[in-house]
């Protein structure tokens, strides 16, 4: 349905993809509006594949983080992680800078909606064409199952940074 409007405003030279924002995850959640504006939680680097990652919230949980009650984090708080490749930068090797967007992902914090996955809602976006990953709903088992290290924090690796 969502890709024949798609064709459709393709062939009448519209930009689709901008004109209706990405399609919903398999699992019916859709791309966070505004997370552009979000602010800063905490930045990572992965080591083992050579990606940089900003990890950003909306209001409720850049208010959460700075209150320090985020075990729970409060329901509305929207944490998003937006993955790019990082290289050497040209004039200055040392220095590390994201090159290519990867993607991005976000947990959604909604105790009655997600309770049967621990209160959070997951949902991912791969590159510039934004396409929603996971073949069906079932894709969120692998979100989970990587996050249940951190399960006693309510499933959550970042600590927010602080600032003075
Ligand atoms: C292979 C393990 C692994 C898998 C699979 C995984 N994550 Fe994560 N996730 C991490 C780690 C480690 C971090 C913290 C470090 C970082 O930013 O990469 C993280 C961080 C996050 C964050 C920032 C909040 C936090 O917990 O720090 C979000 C949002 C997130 N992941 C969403 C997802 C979604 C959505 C999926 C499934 C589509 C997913 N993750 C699958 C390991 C994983």
């Amino acid at each position: 349905m969502h890709g024949l409007i798609k064709m459709g405003l393709a062939g009448l030279g519209l930009a689709a993809a901008t004109a209706l924002g990405a399609d919903p995850a398999p699992n019916g959640i859709t791309l966070p509006e505004g997370y552009k504006d979000w602010r800063v939680l905490s930045v990572h680097h992965r080591s083992d594949n050579g990606t940089l990652r900003a990890v950003l919230g909306n209001d409720v949980a850049i208010k959460a983080a700075r209150e320090g009650k985020t075990n729970p984090w409060p329901d509305g708080a929207i944490i998003g992680k937006t993955v790019f490749k990082g290289d050497k930068h040209d004039r200055f090797p040392t220095a590390t800078e994201p090159v290519a967007f990867v993607h991005a992902e976000f947990m959604i914090k909604d105790s009655k909606r997600f309770k049967d996955t621990g209160g959070w809602g997951y949902a991912r976006w791969l590159g510039a064409e934004q396409k929603p990953y996971g073949k069906d709903a079932s894709f969120v088992q692998e979100c989970i199952g990587c996050h249940t290290p951190v399960k006693d924090r309510d499933w959550v690796f970042t600590h927010p940074v602080k600032l003075p």
